[in-house]
């Protein structure tokens, strides 16, 4: 039989996968990666072997995910068209390589996943298969196999013995990491719908969030975060942390309608209290101590960069070239911010860093004003004449 490495998340269809694979001539080895979805895994484990793994692996890999994913992709401004920090997008790569180094190790054939034909996952997956093992098979058993619907998929999992959880499967398909949520389906398809309540739950409802502000201080060394309120924490304690402080005053809900690289557009419902204040925090600090330029060329870096991690395209080139430019825009993005969350939103009231680009002494309107007005005079007269008649 002929070996094959799965993506196995202990769902129905990743369940289903195995014994199908069987019949198809693989002896399957499931892999599950533990980014934080908070699942029960050992009995995941249970479930791969009862469904007809013949072995599984499973990893945590929470602290790879945000450190060497979602901290430079925050440290690159990227949000997806301006809005998605990405947390499902970072995953992928990370949990396909782990793939492929199992698949390299045990010797096998193929690689598998259990994503659909309609969405980003695919891309991502594949791709990374495709960079790091380009000779394993790749298969994708949802886009062509035979069930045309979820009864179908568990006539067949009750048929080969599969435990079928009976209880009423959520009307959402949700994607989960420590570094945020995202759901989708259900009356979501509406976009005229608003998201029920009941979807979220990292974050309080703005409506029920305490009546009074909580302030928050972050340090920042070099572009990323280390410290909250002075207390110094590790990314990912800092991050749930941070979800903790924020979710409790509503921050983090984003309601968006996103172009999928397959040409579809969708709508998702992201939540993410931590990265809306580490994405505003950093970007505040920036604009304390980077000088104008820099500033404005980074804007286009930082779409690119959230557009190749969206695509799939973490494992290339430019990627890792963005890297080392936002390593270096980022020397001085050392500093402290201070925001203020109150029922839902999250303002900047304050930042000081020691190197600060700005100049009291030139900005004030008060006292010890060194700015030299009279120069100005010239200025104003060059600035216009190209244009001038
Ligand atoms: N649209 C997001 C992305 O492509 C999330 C995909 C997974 N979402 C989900 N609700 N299962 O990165």
């Amino acid at each position: 039989m002929k070996k094959v490495v799965l993506a196995y998340s202990g769902g129905l269809d990743t369940s289903c996968i195995i014994p199908w694979l069987k019949d198809k001539g693989f002896n399957t080895i499931a892999f599950c990666a533990d980014v934080g979805q908070g699942d029960d895994f050992d009995a995941i484990k249970k479930k791969a072997i009862k469904s007809g793994a013949s072995k599984v692996y499973c990893f945590n890999l929470q602290k790879e995910l945000i450190e060497d994913y979602a901290f430079k992709a925050l440290k690159a401004g990227a949000l997806y068209e301006g809005k998605y920090n990405l947390a499902c997008a970072l995953s992928r790569p990370l949990i396909a390589k782990k793939q492929v180094e199992i698949a390299l190790k045990e010797n096998a054939d193929a690689l598998c996943h259990g994503c659909t034909g309609k969405g980003n996952d695919q891309v991502r997956f594949e791709t990374t298969f495709r960079l790091m093992a380009p000779k394993l098979e790749i298969i994708a058993p949802v886009r062509t196999w035979e069930f045309k619907s979820r009864d179908e998929e568990i006539d067949y999992a009750k048929k080969k013995g599969i435990p079928v959880n009976v209880t009423k499967k959520s009307p959402y398909s949700i994607d989960t990491n420590i570094y945020g949520r995202a759901i989708e389906c259900g009356v979501l398809e509406n976009p005229w719908c608003e998201p029920p309540k009941s979807i979220y739950l990292l974050s309080q409802d703005p409506e029920k969030a305490p009546n009074k502000p909580t302030y928050v201080e972050i340090d920042f060394l070099k572009g990323l975060p280390n410290k909250i309120n002075g207390k110094a924490y590790k990314p990912i304690e800092l991050i749930k942390k941070l979800n903790d402080i924020a979710g409790k005053n509503g921050i983090g809900r984003t309601d968006m309608i996103e172009n999928r690289l397959v040409g579809i557009k969708s709508r998702e419902i992201y939540e993410n209290p931590a990265g809306e204040v580490l994405f505003k925090a950093l970007n505040d600090l920036e604009s304390l101590v980077m000088d104008r330029e820099t500033m404005r060329h980074k804007t286009q870096a930082s779409q690119k960069y959230a557009e190749l991690t969206y695509n799939g395209l973490w494992f290339t080139p430019l990627k890792e070239q963005l890297d080392v430019y936002f390593d270096k825009i980022h020397e001085h993005t050392t500093g402290t911010v201070r925001l203020k969350l109150y029922k839902g939103t999250c303002s900047v009231v304050g930042r000081k860093s020691k190197f600060s680009l700005y100049k009291e002494k030139l900005a004030t309107y008060g006292k010890g004003d060194q700015f030299d007005q009279k120069l100005a005079a010239g200025f104003n007269a060059l600035w216009a004449m190209p244009f001038m008649k």
